[in-house]
């Protein structure tokens, strides 16, 4: 059984008289301890859909799927409030932008404390359960790797810098012992050292509590070492599926050969918003998407016929959604797994 299990959602933005579909019919499925990375330029819908999944878009925004199923239980069944308490419960997203996220007016231990699953605590006065929590928050910081805890307990979230506020968004996130983790651009701030770090940190919880875990970039490369399956995703649309050999090494759709060409180095890291230089043009803004297959004005493969979306073809297991795709040739790029 799939943890999660979402076909063809879409998510408009109400403009008006006229909706835009920023997001088209996206499948998604995720199974138990599955490391999924999510990848696309910049623009592409990653954070919408994962906010989508949480359920934390504000009104402006409308979501339909044909199917929405959590651990099983058929979610557009239930009312909102059911959902949101359900997903609430099972699943923590780490924020792309954690100084938005996380509560100015409150210190770090506040926000860390409340975090902390009660059920993990014992005894039964308040005085114990506050010393457990400030013990177990002193952990958490430990493990996402910020030593001087004392001083970052108690600090407001202003007074620390990016790269610490996301390290605090994370160790929020871990302390709620999440089924599935969403992990959007965890490590954006931080130097590569510092993303390895934590990268271990994801995939250690992964083996040893089998946390699963979506770890969304914009960046393939970067997260190529720690996923084992991706879907790629390319203004709004789904573009291709596979485990992480397929996507790296046997990519069947135009747009993820040109992700996959645009990193022909290990050590390369694409920087946050830059633009694809193995495609002309930029990916079209949400006021004007082309028709069919939004790749259509950047694909050197293109076709009349690619003015009609392409539906999804399943090749045992690695889908693609395009007319015309690759043949499953290998390119010379390697994909190596990195060890925990
Ligand atoms: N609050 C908003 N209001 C209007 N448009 C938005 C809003 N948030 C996102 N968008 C638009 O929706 C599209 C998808 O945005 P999204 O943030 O999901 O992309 P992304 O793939 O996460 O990109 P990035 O890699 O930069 O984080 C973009 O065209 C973006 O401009
Ligand atoms: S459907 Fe057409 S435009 Fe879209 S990726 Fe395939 S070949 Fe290119
Ligand atoms: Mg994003």
């Amino acid at each position: 059984m799939n943890l999660l299990d979402i076909r063809n959602l879409s998510i408009e933005l109400v403009n008006g008289d006229k909706n835009i579909l920023a997001v088209d019919k996206v499948s998604l499925s995720m199974k138990e301890g599955e490391v999924r990375g999510l990848v696309g330029e910049s623009g592409s819908g990653k954070s919408l859909l994962a906010q989508a999944i949480v359920g934390v878009l504000d009104d402006k925004w409308h979501v339909h799927a044909d199917r929405f199923h959590w651990r099983g239980i058929d979610l557009l069944r239930l009312s909102i409030a059911e959902r949101k308490a359900l997903l609430s419960r099972d699943i923590a997203m780490i924020f792309q932008e954690p100084m938005a996220c996380l509560d100015p007016t409150t210190t770090i231990g506040e926000q860390l404390s409340e975090a902390i699953d009660s059920k993990s605590l014992t005894g039964f006065f308040w005085q114990k359960q506050q010393q457990q929590r400030h013990s177990a928050a002193t952990k958490l910081l430990h493990k996402v790797g910020i030593k001087n805890h004392s001083v970052c307990l108690k600090s407001y979230p202003h007074q620390l810098t990016e790269a610490l506020c996301q390290r605090v968004m994370i160790a929020i996130a871990l302390a709620r012992r999440p089924i599935l983790l969403i992990a959007d651009e965890p490590t954006a701030t931080m130097e590569s050292t510092n993303q390895n770090q934590i990268f271990r940190l994801l995939s250690s919880l992964n083996q040893l509590k089998n946390m699963s875990i979506l770890l969304i970039s914009h960046d393939l490369e970067n997260i190529t070492h720690w996923t084992k399956t991706i879907t790629v995703m390319y203004s709004g649309q789904f573009v291709e599926a596979g485990t992480t050999e397929q996507i790296f090494n046997k990519p069947l759709h135009p747009y993820t050969r040109a992700l996959v060409d645009s990193n022909p180095s290990a050590n390369f890291h694409l920087p946050a918003k830059s633009r694809l230089m193995t495609l002309p043009g930029s990916i079209p803004i949400l006021q004007h998407l082309p028709i069919g297959c939004r790749l259509g004005p950047r694909c050197p493969r293109a076709q009349q016929a690619c003015v009609k979306s392409p539906t999804v073809t399943n090749f045992h297991g690695h889908k693609v959604s395009c007319h015309f795709p690759l043949t499953p040739m290998k390119v010379s790029h390697k994909v190596t797994k990195r060890v925990s």
